[in-house]
């Protein structure tokens, strides 16, 4: 058996439980001071304060009186894709919207025209490498999505890439079905026709490979309408997949949608209205809030702080893709939420780890350091909680911990 005992953690910050906490508990962290974590074969085996247990044939690393908390958990990301959008950079600064872009064949398209060109073996290497970089800020976790094929064989090749990177790369990965990320080019004058296709073609082979465990759609305006959303995300139920929704990203619709239908998340929430967040509330409906995605597109911020208040549990991920957030660093997301949501640094981290693994239906697993969970750890370069919310542009991630191993 392979045992890694960590010894002189200086704090141990954690929220605990198996689900999402909303409201006060959001707030609610466990701190143990002059604690130790003892993992075996990768499951938390204890954790305790004070005298040190001799433990036979343990790795023993040494946290020098650091803060440690649980791994972070990425719960949305659009990991896998071809090329990249630096060219949208310049047309942002001479005054393009993000849909103006889009609207253009730019955005989603043009990344869907580099991602049909890309092998397999080229996204994966390319993700992995997206997935080391994760990892050295302190990420263990992460939800990926398809959605830049937009045609059945390339969504299926990237769930494909997904499973692949998920069975040998050190991360551990969840899968999202998006084939509703856009009406591709060759559909724009028969969308009816490309919905059926996500439907009725690509559905049942997502299922019939059991390569995704959600279905997303991105319920914009000029992109999926409420109606269409519905249609998707219902569909996606038949086959197994549960919902995630894209809503209230650049006008406020979808999340009241996310409240009828049950999704087990609503993503950006960034203009949401209030009949949105009691939908949510009253539908059990986790805000997966990205607080990145708002920076680049120099929009407003999630109203978070009245989440928190309606009961609605907040998760907080990058958003990572080419586009709207070129950011995979779950650090940047941990101080946008203190400073640009004002949720405290409690609740950013139950945000980050505990409601990110809700989000993604793994809340038993990862997201608190507890006996049964994965053996997934941070140490900080950080004495406290406050400390990695408050410092801003510096890796503070100083050994990263997954399943037992010392990454
Ligand atoms: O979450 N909104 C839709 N999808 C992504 C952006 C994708 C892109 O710009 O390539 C998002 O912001
Ligand atoms: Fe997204």
């Amino acid at each position: 058996m392979k045992k890694l005992l960590v010894k002189n953690i200086g704090l141990l910050a954690t929220p605990e439980g198996k689900s999402a906490h909303r409201g006060e508990e959001q707030g609610k962290i466990k701190f143990l001071k002059d604690a130790w974590v003892l993992i075996e074969d990768g499951i938390i085996a204890s954790v305790g304060t004070g005298a040190v247990p001799a433990v036979e044939g343990a790795e023993v690393v040494d946290a020098e009186g650091h803060l440690v908390t649980p791994g972070l958990v990425d719960a949305h990301t659009h990991l896998i894709f071809g090329g990249w959008r630096q060219n949208e950079l310049g047309l942002k600064l001479h005054g393009a919207s993000y849909l103006d872009i889009q609207n253009a064949g730019g955005g989603i398209q043009s990344t869907t025209n580099a991602t049909r060109q890309a092998s397999e073996q080229e996204l994966a290497a390319k993700a992995s490498k997206a997935l080391d970089e994760m990892m050295g800020f302190g990420t263990t976790t992460v939800e990926a999505k398809s959605g830049y094929g937009l045609a059945t064989e390339h969504e299926l090749k990237a769930l494909e890439v997904i499973k692949d990177l998920n069975d040998h790369h050190r991360m551990d990965l969840v899968a999202t079905f998006m084939g509703a990320h856009l009406v591709p080019a060759e559909y724009k004058s028969n969308r009816e026709e490309y919905v059926r296709l996500v439907c009725e073609e690509m559905m049942p082979k997502v299922k019939e490979q059991g390569i995704a465990k959600f279905c997303d759609v991105f319920c914009e305006a000029d992109t999926f309408t409420v109606e269409e959303s519905r249609q998707v995300l219902e569909a996606g139920l038949k086959y197994g997949l549960r919902p995630k929704i894209h809503a209230d990203e650049i006008e406020a619709i979808g999340s009241q949608l996310a409240g009828e239908i049950g999704a087990i998340s609503a993503e950006h929430l960034i203009v949401c209205p209030p009949e949105g967040i009691a939908s949510m509330a009253k539908g059990g409906v986790i805000a997966c809030l990205l607080p990145a995605t708002s920076f680049n597109l120099g929009a407003v911020f999630a109203p978070a702080r009245d989440m928190v208040k309606a009961g609605v549990p907040v998760a907080m991920a990058t958003d990572f893709n080419p586009g709207s957030c070129p950011c995979l660093n779950m650090q940047f997301v941990i101080n946008l939420g203190c400073l640009k949501y004002k949720l405290t640094p409690e609740e950013v981290l139950t945000a980050v780890t505990l409601n990110g693994a809700a989000a993604i239906d793994l809340a038993d697993k990862v997201g608190s350091v507890e006996e049964g969970k994965l053996g997934d750890l941070v140490i900080w370069d950080a004495p406290d909680l406050d400390y990695i919310c408050y410092r801003v542009g510096s890796n503070l991630a100083k050994t990263v911990i997954k399943r037992g191993e010392i990454v």
